[in-house]
């Protein structure tokens, strides 16, 4: 069954249950600065989450491009990646447990014929260190999530499976009780979901809540069980030793962090399901290792043609190369694709570390000799090519993310070049220096420890582990940072700043012409920045008259004002933006302004209506902008061929 198949046949299972298909957000999240990318199906939706009314209604699903940062290092075994595809289906107060597990049981075993022997699960078993409060006051310990061992055990035994509910918080849990296993009940560690992990690192608005994973049993152990942190013990789903693969997750969205550390129970109870495409393919063609199927054979092929059958992935030399070459070059493709360039800074950084990591290997791969990674961007077209019939690459200039690929590899000739010599200038090299090679010139240990075998000197293993640890815990913490506040709790600064585009979007449509359309924008807490189309610098006088609409609105202390409308009305009263067919019968809308002071010589609707800004939006927005304070535009640039760039702040 191919990545295609999959990914239809999910979208109209849950669409012939009354969801609504909805648009993927972009990688690169606008409009929030807490987070570096898309890295869930559920980070878009966290407002409706929270119980705000989605244009769509109560039932969504989506297939949402995801990227993680922070399992990079991860990459290399036969199932992490950096960018993956999200499936995922939501209810937003509607439908719960007894809905969700026979759903996804159902789409599992009918829809891809998984083998239901071949299933096994995991819920949620309790924290005794966290408190729930229930909307009268009485608090109580987080207990087992026993609704869904009950709907497991019915699915099970329906199949003739017997559901053996299995304790993995319990140390006296013997071996032979785990070996029969088939519900598996673990900690906060495993089986809670929220952005930031467990309850306890929730920060307070955060929600989250037990969520239920099912695995696929490939049958066989890849050999890593010595290294599993479960060694001691008989395979169990969380094992992590290559036999058990996790393929989907419904997440319980029911509670919100407090103030005060306790839990609370949300008045809307929600489903949060994901299961990435990659895993789901794999299990259902029954190969344990995600570079077999079809979403990056070819590009593997592609590699193994550009080393010129140096190494053939699988037959000869080490996998994990190959898989992190293809992995990281479709994480490039995408982000570049959404308009990342690499840089020093925010998402820049990682995509240039995935670039350069991957280059890193090709050097590697090709015994240090083809120079290989000059022809990288060649990979670009198999990337493309095994998204076709998606719409990711429609309408995009695939030349233009070659191009961009091609100079950073130049860049990074230089650097390598530069890194090379330092090596040779170190006479004893241990591991901690190999370490620093790896952070500051991207050398992978491996090709470290190639080198100086070359020189006959041998490094010490452990110690570049240690420090590859501690750097680890470093990011994590440091990523993990990036989800605090989320989208459920956008500063003060940045909701005036979103606000702040719609009225800048709206203002050089005044002063410049109708033709300006937004293409991109990005806040952080210290300014906008906001791109649009047009095909000439910005004198000063219409930078002036820009800023000068913009400051007399908010003078004005104009309203906002949501309504949620249906498309052919938005479109009829002039709302401007991204428009996107999938949305259904409601579209959410912003306005500004209102009471503005209508214009006799009003000249569409939009005027009529007393808005000055009307635009397609999820919000969040300040409620009046006369709280925004002064604005001023400190720059006007050129991004590329007919898009401008602006940035501003308030003052
Ligand atoms: N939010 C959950 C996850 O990312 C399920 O969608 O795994």
């Amino acid at each position: 069954m191919s990545s295609k198949d999959i990914r239809e046949k999910y979208i109209k299972f849950f669409t012939d249950r009354r969801h609504k298909e909805i648009a993927p957000a972009k990688l690169v999240p606008e409009n929030d600065p807490s987070t570096l990318f898309t890295s869930s199906g559920m980070q878009p939706l966290v407002p409706y989450l929270l119980g705000q009314s989605h244009p769509a209604g109560k039932r969504l699903v989506d297939s949402q491009p995801s990227f993680r940062a922070e399992d990079i290092e991860e990459v290399g075994d036969n199932r992490h990646t950096t960018f993956f595809e999200m499936l995922g289906n939501w209810s937003l107060g509607d439908y719960f447990k007894k809905e969700q597990l026979p759903w996804i049981w159902e789409f599992l075993t009918k829809e891809l014929e998984l083998k239901p022997e071949r299933l096994f699960v995991t819920v949620f078993g309790g924290d005794n260190n966290s408190q729930v409060v229930t909307p009268d006051g009485k608090t109580f310990e987080l207990g087992l999530d026993a609704d869904s061992v009950t709907e497991w055990s019915k699915l099970f035994e329906k199949e003739k499976i017997a559901p053996i509910v299995v304790d993995m918080t319990n140390p006296e849990t013997s071996p032979l009780e785990i070996s029969a296993g088939r519900i598996f009940q673990y900690g906060v560690s495993k089986n809670w979901w929220s952005r930031s992990g467990s309850p306890d690192k929730m920060p307070t608005g955060e929600i989250g809540g037990p969520d239920s994973e099912v695995f696929y049993d490939f049958g066989i152990n890849l050999g890593l069980h010595e290294e599993s942190p479960w060694k001691d013990q008989p395979c169990h789903p969380n094992c992590d030793c290559g036999r058990f693969l996790e393929i989907g997750n419904s997440v319980f969205i029911q509670y919100q962090k407090q103030a005060d550390g306790n839990l609370k129970e949300l008045d809307q109870k929600n489903v949060d399901f994901g299961g990435g495409l990659e895993r789901l393919t794999a299990a259902a063609g029954d190969k344990p290792d995600i570079c077999q199927t079809d979403l990056f054979k070819d590009i593997i092929k592609s590699i193994e043609g550009l080393i010129q059958a140096a190494n053939v992935y699988g037959v000869k030399g080490p996998k994990d190369n190959f898989r992190i070459i293809a992995d990281h070059i479709k994480g490039a493709t995408f982000l570049i694709k959404d308009g990342v360039e690499p840089s020093n800074k925010l998402q820049g950084y990682i995509l240039r570390r995935l670039l350069r990591r991957a280059a890193v290997e090709m050097h590697f791969l090709d015994g240090f000799k083809l120079k290989a990674m000059n022809k990288m961007s060649d990979l670009v077209e198999a990337v493309v090519e095994t998204y076709q019939g998606t719409g990711y690459f429609e309408e995009v200039d695939i030349n233009m993310i070659k191009k961009v690929i091609d100079e950073e590899m130049q860049r990074f000739e230089k650097t390598l070049e530069k890194g090379l010599k330092e090596i040779e200038k170190i006479d004893q090299i241990d591991g901690k220096k190999a370490f620093d090679l790896y952070q500051t010139f991207g050398f992978p240990y491996e090709v470290t420890e190639e080198l100086f075998r070359q020189k006959g000197q041998e490094i010490d293993r452990e110690q570049f582990r240690k420090e590859f640890e501690k750097h680890r815990e470093l990011s994590r913490t440091a990523s993990a940072g990036m989800f605090k506040g989320g989208l459920a709790d956008h500063s003060e600064t940045v909701t005036k700043y979103h606000t702040a585009t719609h009225l800048l979007h709206q203002a050089l449509r005044d002063v410049l012409g109708p033709q300006v359309f937004q293409k991109g924008s990005n806040i952080t807490s210290e300014r906008l920045r906001f791109d649009f189309s047009f095909d000439r610098k910005m004198t000063d006088e219409e930078i002036k008259q820009t800023e000068d609409i913009l400051n007399k609105r908010i003078e004005e202390d104009l309203k906002v004002e949501r309504k949620i409308v249906s498309p052919q009305e938005a479109k009829e009263i002039g709302a401007i933006g991204l428009f996107d067919e999938k949305y259904g019968n409601e579209v959410s809308i912003y306005g500004i302004g209102p009471g503005f002071a209508l214009d006799p010589k009003a000249k569409d609707q939009r005027e009529r209506a007393g808005y000055y800004s009307l635009e397609f939006c999820g919000g969040p927005h300040v409620e009046h902008i006369g709280i925004i304070g002064k604005i001023k535009i400190t720059k006007e640039e050129a991004v590329s061929a007919g898009v401008r760039r602006i940035r501003a702040q308030i003052v």
